[in-house]
């Protein structure tokens, strides 16, 4: 008995040193809303790298469909009588194949495509084959087998699948057919073959079948396309709430020369004479090489548009401001139009806008509605030039914001700070931008942890008074020491650096991940945010982190601080960082997050709580990892978000206060006691 009350009084004693000397106070007062926060606030940045549209979520899956490529039969096998034809029906696309007869009835002429890394072939599901097609020998008539193959298998028979059809017209005609897939295979071919026969068996010297733009499409592409967006890698990005998407990059934009910058215009013909154009991710680094990166602009502008439309994020577009890729290119190899020759330029933009906003029935605003979209897009924002630097940069887009504005003046223009995150092009740019007054300045930072942890306060001190905004456009953990992969570690330091952009969010209106979407076998740049093979879609660390920031964002930040200072990992701080908003439905979200390696009792008090209340619910959601190196690529769903529900019941017995419940302070202020794990982004969300 003694015992016992000698513990009671023990522990008693302890709770109250303890509550004496509370440390990792963050104070969040709820009555305090400073500014909204944007719905733009957390988006995406699309490019096509990494074999992110071909190959990725452009849903087809042939390469080279139309022998545009620069070897025009790279993707394909071609075997027996075979030739590359120029003048097909498609002016930009002018190839087609001709299938002749093999010199002997047991010979065979046909065509093999390899798809991206394979083609996924996914058992149950429906695929349209379709290609453009005519009988080019004495005969109206012709039959052209198809199949799937499993080449790697070791069955009697790898043909999977097939069939065959009737190739019945002189003219150029478009030939469809939908089945549903037998087997899930991940990398399947196609094959078509010319079967040189007559109604009567015998062999038909005189076959001879024309085949153009090859496609094969899953049917159930996201929200039923026919060219569409497949639909695991489409609805990866939609359950981001991303509040922009921003197309169609990065350094594709600005091309490797003039002539290879992405031309939007080329993008909206009719998909089968859309021009190709090359990519320059095909040879841009030396170490991971894929001569056969091309972009087939299937996925185009119009289908970027419809898309941001379809997750509800403003699209933004980027075009080029005349001057062929800076930062990839190098000092000496980039060319720039000059001013003089600049105009086409600048139609481009206008025209741009004309073709996302203007009414339907003329000019660009008419070819939009003739692909399926008569109400217009609604463009708000317009980035001109992508990572561009130096005065040659700033005289040029002068140019476009004079042009933009006199035509356009509700269109947002964003410009560039260079591809840093300081140093002498960014200190020169800003002052640039804010005297043209453009509305954002894209920040790009690709940095290692360090800078993570460090630069939670880097918008802390920006000037509020400015009308020129920030979208920190292009971010991610760059991990050091050999450490550049999606590991749990760079997504918690990217957590711990974002509540410093929600904090300051009446400065930082945008903000990306980047890069977004990378083929497992096709990388030439990571990390990124979502990672697919031809099956499958994994999301990594830093998707959670994104994602949980996104549908977290609220409405209007609110006022929290540790030791009166905004919690930023600073001195005194044990490495925490926090922030906290309002949300739409009246409920409060506080984000910590908690980087030393070590669990850390925090002590939330909660000033101002509306009438003086107590909330009456609230959970936590924590992505965290012992494995600072987890990584959720080759084990997916390694790291996940894991909901809760917090106990708010105030603290009966002093022994308890270690471990759960709201205790009332002396100036009535509630404090909600919890432990968050070392290197953990815990969100909190209290609702009245
Ligand atoms: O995101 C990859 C590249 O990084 C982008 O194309 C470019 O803008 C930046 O240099």
């Amino acid at each position: 008995m003694a015992r016992k009350i000698l513990l009671t009084i023990l522990c008693a004693a302890l709770c109250l040193n303890i509550s004496a000397q509370r440390k990792n106070v963050i104070t969040v007062d709820f009555s305090n809303e400073k500014f909204p926060v944007q719905p733009t606030m957390y988006g995406v940045f699309f490019e096509d790298i990494n074999f992110a549209a071909d190959g990725g979520i452009y849903a087809e899956l042939v390469k080279n469909r139309s022998f545009e490529f620069g070897q025009p039969f790279q993707g394909w096998k071609v075997y027996g009588n075979v030739s590359l034809k120029d003048d097909g029906p498609f002016g930009n696309c002018p190839h087609y194949v001709r299938l002749g007869y093999a010199g002997h009835p047991v010979m065979v002429s046909g065509i093999e495509n390899e798809g991206f890394f394979g083609i996924g072939i996914k058992e149950g599901e429906e695929y349209r084959l379709s290609f453009w097609a005519r009988t080019s020998g004495k005969s109206a008539q012709e039959y052209l087998s198809w199949f799937l193959c499993e080449n790697g298998s070791q069955l009697d028979d790898q043909r999977f699948q097939g069939g065959d059809i009737c190739i019945d017209s002189r003219e150029w005609k478009k030939y469809s057919l939908v089945f549903t897939a037998e087997k899930t295979v991940e990398k399947a071919s196609l094959r078509l073959n010319l079967e040189p026969w007559d109604e009567k068996g015998d062999p038909k010297e005189s076959s001879s079948v024309d085949l153009e733009h090859i496609s094969l499409f899953p049917v159930d592409t996201y929200n039923g396309h026919e060219n569409g967006l497949r639909k695991d890698i489409a609805q990866a990005i939609a359950d981001l709430k991303p509040g922009i998407l921003r197309f169609p990059g990065g350094c594709i934009v600005e091309g490797t020369t003039l002539e290879n910058r992405y031309k939007w215009k080329d993008s909206v013909n009719p998909v089968e004479n859309r021009p190709i154009n090359v990519n320059r991710w095909m040879f841009d680094q030396k170490n991971r090489f894929f001569p056969d990166y091309w972009q087939s602009y299937g996925l185009g502008f119009f289908e970027y548009f419809l898309f941001a439309e379809e997750i509800g994020a403003e699209p933004l577009p980027v075009i080029s401001c005349g001057m062929a890729c800076q930062f990839e290119n190098g000092p000496e190899q980039h060319p720039n139009a000059e001013l003089e020759v600049l105009d086409p330029y600048i139609q481009d933009a206008l025209d741009l806008i004309e073709f996302a906003n203007g009414p339907a029935k003329k000019g660009w605003g008419k070819v939009r509605a003739s692909l399926g979209h008569p109400e217009p897009f609604g463009l708000k924002y317009l980035a001109v030039g992508n990572e561009n630097w130096g005065k040659e940069y700033v005289e040029r887009l002068e140019l476009f914001t004079k042009a933009i504005r006199a035509k356009y003046p509700e269109i947002q223009i964003i410009g560039s700070s260079g591809p840093y995150s300081g140093g002498e092009w960014f200190d020169e740019l800003w002052p640039e931008m804010k005297r043209l007054g453009v509305d954002l300045v894209d920040e790009h930072f690709y940095s290692n942890e360090t800078f993570f942890e460090k630069n939670a306060d880097r918008y802390d001190n920006y000037d509020r008074n400015s009308k020129t905004k920030v979208f920190a456009g292009e971010y991610a953990c760059h991990g050091s020491n050999g450490r550049k992969y999606n590991h749990f570690n760079a997504a918690i330091v990217e957590a711990a650096f974002m509540t410093g952009m929600e904090r300051n969010a009446d400065v930082v209106h945008m903000t990306a991940y980047a890069p977004l979407l990378a083929h497992v076998e096709g990388w030439q740049w990571r990390p990124d945010l979502i990672w697919f093979d031809n099956l499958n879609t994994m999301k990594t660390c830093s998707y959670h982190v994104q994602q949980l920031f996104s549908i977290n964002k609220g409405a209007e930040v609110i006022d929290v601080t540790m030791d009166g200072k905004p919690v930023a990992g600073k001195e005194g701080q044990n490495m925490l960082y926090a922030s906290a908003v309002k949300d739409h439905d009246g409920s409060y979200i506080v984000k910590i997050v908690n980087l030393s390696n070590y669990a850390q009792t925090v002590y939330i008090d909660m000033k101002g709580v509306p009438g003086g209340a107590q909330f009456s619910s609230a959970e936590v959601t924590t992505l965290h990892s012992d494995n600072a190196m987890a990584d959720n690529i080759f084990t997916p769903d390694a790291v996940v978000p894991v909901t809760k529900d917090v106990d708010l019941r105030p603290v009966p017995r002093p022994d308890e206060w270690w471990t759960m419940g709201v205790r009332v302070l002396e100036d009535g202020t509630n404090s909600l006691m919890q432990t968050i794990d070392g290197r953990t982004f815990a969100v909190y969300r209290f609702r009245l």
